[in-house]
């Protein structure tokens, strides 16, 4: 124990307008319940003295699913009424302008109105709602103990209930990614409350819904969240039976039309029951900030939130342990600090906080890598009623000063760290949005070997996980609320409950998100259509601002702007200039950083998005112009028919640019603090410019986490230090001899030369501004390519690119080869098409069969090619230019050797051992 600094007065106040308990719907009922439950006595003093007195219980296991409503459901079951669909606006510009909104009316009983108060305690600048009496359903069959739903699917979650499509390959539905994400769904379990849970409250936590859930507890219909992507919570306690039959019942209701990409559908995100004493920490209660850092010694602030669930008042007291964590999150050795004992006593029903610090000599402080190291703290605390321990509650944070520089960027612990950012949707290629921990990992494995260093979440709320993991590897994070406020994108996106939602959503997700300390920008918006509204939409802007800085002061708040010009009243109202495309300039647009710069000088600059460069992998397309940036075009990049966008890596959106002609903008711009790439990945929906194909052409890496060329670009830039080379495009090219094939490398060399069959095509120094090293008018002749490389007048690297011969084996690689027995924990075996020799052959297509052997499951397969219409779930795939992907986990409980076979006609196959094992 370092120092318990200071003991400041406690303050005990029921919470400002809107956070009491009292106006949380259920609550009434509740206390009701709870008196009629217990003696009296128990029901005034609801101690529980046992060692665990919180509960967080996964409930992902044995659930039953089913899509659509039953014949006995009634029109009511709807949240609101919407707007009627008019003809697809399916493939507009990502940058056309958004529209007015359509409003309604209601005009028919809907559910809504029992749905509002579930979110009662994130809301300040209004009234709270207030539950109508009586249910809005009563006897349908779903929500019903004894109905029968064996014949429902049985489904584990996370579950997307839309990526097993099948792929829609007609119609208007590219920007939802052509699988059947939108409709009803119902998902049913019973939950196990034991005659023990007697007098505990218990909640219902949801991770994340997609979308318009509503939840009902043995028939009663206890509240709901219509934001797809944030986590929220619901009171069971006042419709519990403990010792008895629990049937939960989600409904969700996901809209066509209701977004620019695939949301994804179902319960794709995991759910838990918290069970608490009726005094406990709140729901997202502990709050941490270190107001001053540095290598000596950092003060730790603590905020936490008591509920009492009680009727009658509670005297608290909180001790606080602080610890060290080890990479993996697990507590390391002895605390290292404590803050003294606070104590409060808790009105009835309501709230209060208990405000402590300390301060901690040497920090470990928290940075990105490869120049600072991602360490964190645990603060545990231990709440305690009439000396006995009611809660015990754990905030994870990190210790970091970060400071945003108008001329430097961004300095995290008094460095400059450059942002080499890259813009990530939430799903997971083939896995789709249903979230897992591994898929997850390996995306920011495969980013931080390309030098990545941030990664903004765009649009929405990530899974809690992504941000543990953010936070464990290193990366600064943009956490982002929403691409649309009032005005609308789609028919049916997030603006139709916007004037309803915005402060609940906003509320949590920054209350959810604040103590990670890899956030470091609260974004409010994306390209929102208030961008165009001048004061009216400047006034959402600030009312968004103000509600983030009344939740977290300690991090600054952006909205990307596309539009809005420096000269304009949107951008005033936000911390941070973040500039999508219009930095490098769109379209004809010049580049915009200079006005911005010389608008805001007292505020960082950075490009939100930048590039949405298009490509497919391994896709080289003739003739290559000379020019460094263009737009897809019919033959200039871009080959309608098979809808592939070339590999060359110089095409780009209408509005957007190259890799290349993005860093020269911002090498022209010193004070720019970096860029976001749109996109890290290749995502489902959006694809641009063919809207016909599944998966977007903007990733640098593609859909199967195979990288295009463009990584290359990006790991050059970022990673100066690393000696590499690469050469695109590949050199197999029967039918092209003597003709003209350029060849481009990309390098964080200097200087370079090219040999053809060791013939020197000439050696190119790199002139400021070019990011690359081009023989444009090099002759195709089978062979040898080779390129060596300098860099200040010394050696470098050196590549090789050969002729392959025909296709003749597989060879098959996983990128872990021992798993955890747990179901959940994955293996992707890369699968590359081979030459006799080994040499990839770079354009095979074979059609190639996945079997496996012992106590594991093939999940999904793909190929990155944003054409392909395979189910993911297919043991059969085509080979896409050479490569595919198999993605493995082992059957929960089962351990043992796993072998995955692999297998084409005419080649010979390739089998990868996968151990699963109890523990790794
Ligand atoms: C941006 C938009 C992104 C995505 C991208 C495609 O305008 O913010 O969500 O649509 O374009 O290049």
């Amino acid at each position: 124990m370092r120092a318990a600094l200071w003991n400041r007065p406690v303050t005990t106040k029921p919470d400002g307008m809107g956070s009491g308990l009292l106006r949380r719907g259920a609550v009434w009922v509740r206390a009701v319940l709870l008196l009629a439950a217990l003696p009296l006595g128990a029901a005034a003093q609801p101690v529980r003295s046992d060692t665990a007195p919180r509960e967080r219980i996964s409930i992902d296991a044995g659930w039953r699913f089913t899509k659509g409503d039953p014949a006995d459901a009634p029109a009511v079951l709807l949240y609101d009424v919407r707007p009627e669909l008019k003809a697809g606006e399916d493939g507009k510009a990502a940058d056309a302008r958004p529209q007015d909104a359509e409003r309604l009316a209601a005009g028919r009983p809907v559910l809504k109105p029992w749905i509002l108060p579930t979110g009662n305690d994130f809301l300040r600048n209004r009234a709270p709602y207030v539950r109508p009496a009586g249910e809005p359903v009563e006897g349908l069959s779903y929500l019903q103990a004894g109905f029968d739903d064996s014949g429902w699917r049985k489904v584990d979650l996370p579950h997307d209930w839309a990526i097993e499509g099948p792929f829609l390959t007609e119609g208007p539905y590219g920007g939802m990614g052509r699988l059947p994400s939108w409709g009803i769904g119902w998902y049913r379990k019973k939950l196990d409350i034991p005659a023990s849970d007697r007098g505990r409250s218990i909640f219902l936590d949801v991770d994340g819904a997609m979308s318009y859930a509503a939840v009902w507890l043995n028939g009663h219909l206890v509240g709901g969240w219509p934001y797809g992507y944030n986590g929220w919570r619901v009171d069971l306690t006042p419709y519990v039976v403990p010792g008895g039959v629990n049937q939960l019942a989600i409904r969700l209701d996901n809209p066509p039309e209701s977004a620019r990409w695939y949301p994804g559908g179902g319960l794709y995100r995991s759910l838990w029951l918290t069970k608490t004493n009726p005094v406990h920490v709140g729901q997202w209660g502990g709050v941490v900030t270190t107001p001053q850092v540095s290598q000596q010694s950092a003060t730790i602030d603590l905020t936490l939130s008591i509920d009492n669930e009680s009727v009658a008042p509670a005297p608290v007291e909180a001790t606080t342990a602080i610890y060290a964590l080890d990479a993996a999150g697990n507590r390391i050795g002895r605390a290292v600090a404590a803050i003294a004992s606070q104590r409060a006593l808790v009105p009835a029903r309501s709230k209060a906080t208990l405000k402590g610090s300390t301060t901690l000599a040497n920090p470990r402080l928290w940075g990105p890598p490869p120049t600072q190291q991602p360490n964190r703290y645990v603060a545990v605390s231990t709440i305690r009623q009439g000396g006995k321990v009611v809660d015990r509650f754990e905030t994870r944070f990190g210790i970091r000063s970060i400071r945003f520089d108008p001329d430097k960027g961004v300095i995290v612990n008094g460095e400059r760290i450059p942002l080499r950012g890259v813009n990530n949707h939430h799903d997971l290629g083939a896995l789709g949005a249903a979230f897992n921990v591994r898929a997850a990992e390996r995306q920011l494995e495969i980013l931080r070997e390309m030098g990545t260093n941030a990664i903004r979440m765009s649009h929405n709320p990530p899974a809690p996980e992504l941000l543990e993991l953010t936070d464990r590897m290193g990366f600064l994070v943009i956490d982002e609320m929403f691409d649309s406020w009032k005005q609308k994108k789609t028919a049916l996106d997030f603006h139709l409950i916007f004037p309803d939602w915005h402060e609940q959503d906003l509320r949590a997700m920054l209350r959810r998100d604040r103590n990670h300390p890899s956030v470091f920008l609260w974004s409010i918006g994306n390209e929102v259509g208030e961008q165009y509204t001048g004061e009216e939409g400047t006034a959402v802007a600030r009312e968004l601002v103000g509600i983030a800085r009344e939740e977290d002061a300690t991090r600054p708040t952006m909205t990307a702007m596309n539009w809005a010009k420096a000269d304009m009243p949107l951008p005033a109202t936000v911390d941070v200039i973040a500039l999508n495309y219009q930095g490098a300039g769109i379209r004809s647009l010049p580049g915009q950083f200079p006005a911005f710069r010389a608008r805001f000088p007292d505020k960082v600059i950075f490009s939100s998005e930048s590039a949405s460069a298009l490509s497919s992998r391994g896709e080289y397309q003739f003739p290559v112009p000379g020019t460094i940036s263009g737009p897809v075009r019919p033959g200039v990049g871009g080959d309608p028919a098979t809808r592939q966008v070339s590999a060359y890596e110089l095409f780009a959106s209408d509005f957007g640019t190259s890799a290349d002609r993005s860093f020269a903008a911002d090498d022209q711009a010193p004070y720019v603090a970096g860029e976001f790439v749109w996109s890290g990945f290749d995502y489902l929906g959006e694809p641009t410019p063919y809207y016909a194909a599944r998966s977007s052409y903007s990733g640098i890496i593609d859909l199967a986490g195979f990288p295009k060329d463009r990584f290359y670009l990006y790991q050059a830039r970022w990673r100066p230090e690393l000696p590499m080379a690469h050469i695109l495009p590949h050199w197999t090219w029967p039918g092209r001899e003597g003709q003209v094939t350029p060849v481009h490398v990309i390098s964080s060399a200097d200087e370079a030369e090219l040999f053809v069959n060791g013939k020197s095509q000439g050696r190119k120094k790199r002139a400021p501004f070019e990011y690359r090293f081009r023989w444009d008018y090099v002759t195709y002749e089978p062979g040898e390519l080779r390129v060596v490389t300098w860099k200040n007048g010394k050696e470098w690297a050196a590549a090789e690119m050969k002729t392959a011969g025909a296709a003749a084996r597989l060879d098959g690689k996983a990128d872990r080869a021992t798993i955890r027995a747990d179901g959940r924990d994955l293996s992707f075996v890369t699968v590359r098409v081979a030459d006799k020799d080994g040499l990839t052959a770079p354009r095979a297509g074979n059609r190639l069969r996945f079997t496996i052997e012992g106590p594991g499951e093939i999940v999904a397969t793909d190929n990155g090619d944003p054409t392909s219409f395979e189910p993911f779930q297919s043991h059969e795939r085509n080979a896409f230019n050479g490569l595919a992907l198999a993605i493995v986990r082992a059957r929960p409980g089962e351990t043992g050797r796993i072998l995955l076979h692999v297998a084409a006609e005419g080649l010979e196959g390739a089998t990868v051992p996968i151990r699963s094992e109890a523990r790794k």
